[in-house]
């Protein structure tokens, strides 16, 4: 994206439109620099449920809250005006009716300024995509690996191998019949996430689902390498900030403790030259 003229901000019927054509670049966010950072080159801030992990140390995404996608998809919706925020319901906030849907789904719209929400499933799904979409509420799916669904599917592990992959392409198709106006597919064989992005008319946004899919996802944190210890094999660190500031803060903490710092040009003098001090 060219920094030059203004834009007016994506919505839904963009991101649709966009089938086939120019790859969709999609980061998380979930605060108001990195959404500045993302609203730069970026289509999609995904206020992804993931912030629970990567911010808030949760062991997995299942104890992400309605308060805590609202805090920050607030902070994200602040720093975009061009790309698009999309925000996650988090586990609990949808599965039990298209009703239960529709009312959190509305509150995460109003009261974040997000136009659109993201939920996990098929075709277990496709009759809540078909009740919010109708009622105003834009929805991107997400099939394959549905993290919220880590304790039935027994870890993070690929979704869609041999027998597998019907399954998920009959879930992709679900969703796009539903009224989704894109689908993410995380952790799809590459073959299949080929096969589902040519059998739909939506886009399909890849996170480890190969180079084939109309666009790309990745955790922002991940990209950025902020975490030293984790590295699954479909993220690429584009950085290594995780190093970067572990050294930065060491040096402090070593400068602190050697009286190095703060030097004399990070302190205040008691009165500046030809003043009173006041
Ligand atoms: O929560 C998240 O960040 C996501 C992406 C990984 C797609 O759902």
């Amino acid at each position: 994206m060219s920094a030059s003229a203004p834009q007016r901000a994506v919505l839904p019927p963009d991101i649709k439109a966009r089938k086939g054509g120019a790859p969709l670049v999609v980061l998380t966010a979930y605060t108001t620099p990195v959404a500045r950072l993302v609203d730069a080159h970026c289509d999609i801030a995904l206020v992804g449920d993931s912030l629970g992990m990567v911010l808030h140390g949760l062991p997995s995404t299942l104890g992400v809250t309605m308060e805590m996608m609202i805090l920050h998809g607030r902070a994200v919706t602040r720093g975009l005006s061009h790309a698009m925020a999309v925000i996650d319901m988090p586990f609990g906030s949808y599965e039990e009716s298209p009703q239960q849907a529709f009312r959190n789904a509305s509150r995460l719209m109003a009261e974040t300024g997000a136009p659109a929400v993201k939920l996990e499933g098929g075709q277990t799904m496709a009759e809540t995509i078909a009740f919010l979409t109708a009622r105003g509420v834009p929805v991107m799916a997400h099939v394959g690996l549905t993290p919220q669904a880590v304790n039935t599917l027994g870890g993070y592990k690929v979704v869609g191998r041999d027998t597998e992959a019907a399954k998920v392409m009959a879930d992709a198709k679900a969703c796009e019949a539903a009224g989704a106006f894109s689908i993410v597919l995380e952790k799809v064989p590459q073959g299949l996430a080929g096969q589902i992005t040519a059998a739909l008319s939506i886009p399909t946004i890849g996170i480890g689902a190969g180079v084939d899919c109309d666009g790309q996802v990745l955790v922002v944190d991940d990209m950025l390498g902020l975490f030293t210890d984790f590295r699954p094999k479909f993220v690429k660190r584009y950085a290594e900030l995780g190093k970067t500031a572990e050294e930065a803060i060491a040096a402090y903490a070593a400068e602190v403790r050697a009286r190095s710092f703060p030097a004399p040009e990070h302190a205040f003098a008691d009165s500046l030259p030809g003043k009173s001090a006041s």
